[in-house]
């Protein structure tokens, strides 16, 4: 098949990323896409950084097997441990969540003053941090970061307008108010769904979600490499997703709807080795 018309691959612990997918559809229309929920194993933010890694190359594999021309790491946990892994497997371009979303933070930010909330995984590897500090050009910034281990199932339960949500984002987020930061990155998949949540708690802050950012940065890195899908129909925008999970839960159609915006048709069951 001709490098243009190979699908994206997009991989994630589970259906978390198709918040990634959404954002992706949104700025590049024409593609076709191939997404790996590891649904079996989700979630991945209290796992080992080993554990991890073998799940991220497991995923890989599969990915390439299926001949795409950019691997995209949907998931906050596995860019911020093993995105060095993934990058060493393929042969491909692969865009994680950490560089867009820090580059979009610098720019949003006017005191420097930047909040990260993510799984346990994220942000004990301080790839946020490290990231921030490295594209800033000031010395002056300060990076304030939070795990939030309960918003995942929180937001798998449908519960983003309970009070439970509130109260526990007041807990969560009381530190990152009283360092009175003016942005805040979305390190995680599950995280933009709280979005109406956190802007209420947090007026005046500017949110980042990772998902976004690395979609633009999709944009760029396939057009300097002429990869861009040739144009179809221009009237018809509708990409081609090919699904595929490690386990369907009852709950599956119901929440893949919410992560993505529209109906998904029936994944195909896979098991990673
Ligand atoms: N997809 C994960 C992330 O973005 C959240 C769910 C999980 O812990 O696996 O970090």
């Amino acid at each position: 098949m001709a490098e243009n018309n190979k699908p994206i691959g997009v991989f994630d612990s589970g259906i978390g990323g198709l918040s990634v997918l959404k954002q992706f559809i949104r700025f590049l229309p024409y593609e076709n896409y191939i997404y790996l929920g590891d649904t079996a194993r989700v979630p991945y933010g209290n796992r080992s950084d080993e554990t991890v890694m073998r799940y991220a190359t497991e995923c890989t594999d599969f990915l390439l097997k299926q001949e795409v021309k950019l691997i995209v790491v949907a998931c906050n946990t596995v860019s911020s441990v093993a995105l060095d892994t993934v990058r060493k497997r393929a042969n491909i371009p692969v865009i994680g969540m950490i560089n867009p979303a820090a580059g979009a933070a610098i720019r949003a930010s006017v005191n420097k003053k930047i909040g990260v909330i993510g799984t346990r995984a994220t942000i004990s590897s301080n790839a946020y941090e490290i990231a921030l500090t490295e594209l800033c050009q000031s010395n002056e910034i300060k990076v304030y970061s939070k795990a939030c281990p309960l918003f995942v199932p929180l937001v798998e339960e449908g519960m983003v307008y309970h009070n439970a949500a509130r109260l526990l984002a007041d807990e969560y987020l009381e530190e990152l108010k009283l360092h009175e930061i003016d942005t805040l990155v979305l390190g995680c998949t599950h995280y933009p769904l709280l979005s109406p949540l956190l802007t209420e708690l947090l007026p005046g802050v500017s949110l980042i979600d990772s998902g976004e950012h690395a979609a633009v940065n999709a944009v760029r890195l396939l057009a300097e490499d002429k990869k861009l899908v040739k144009e179809r129909d221009e009237y018809i925008i509708k990409p081609e997703i090919k699904f595929f999970v490690t386990d369907v839960s009852p709950t599956f159609y119901d929440l893949a709807q919410r992560f993505l915006g529209f109906p998904v048709d029936s994944p195909k069951l896979v098991t990673l080795e």
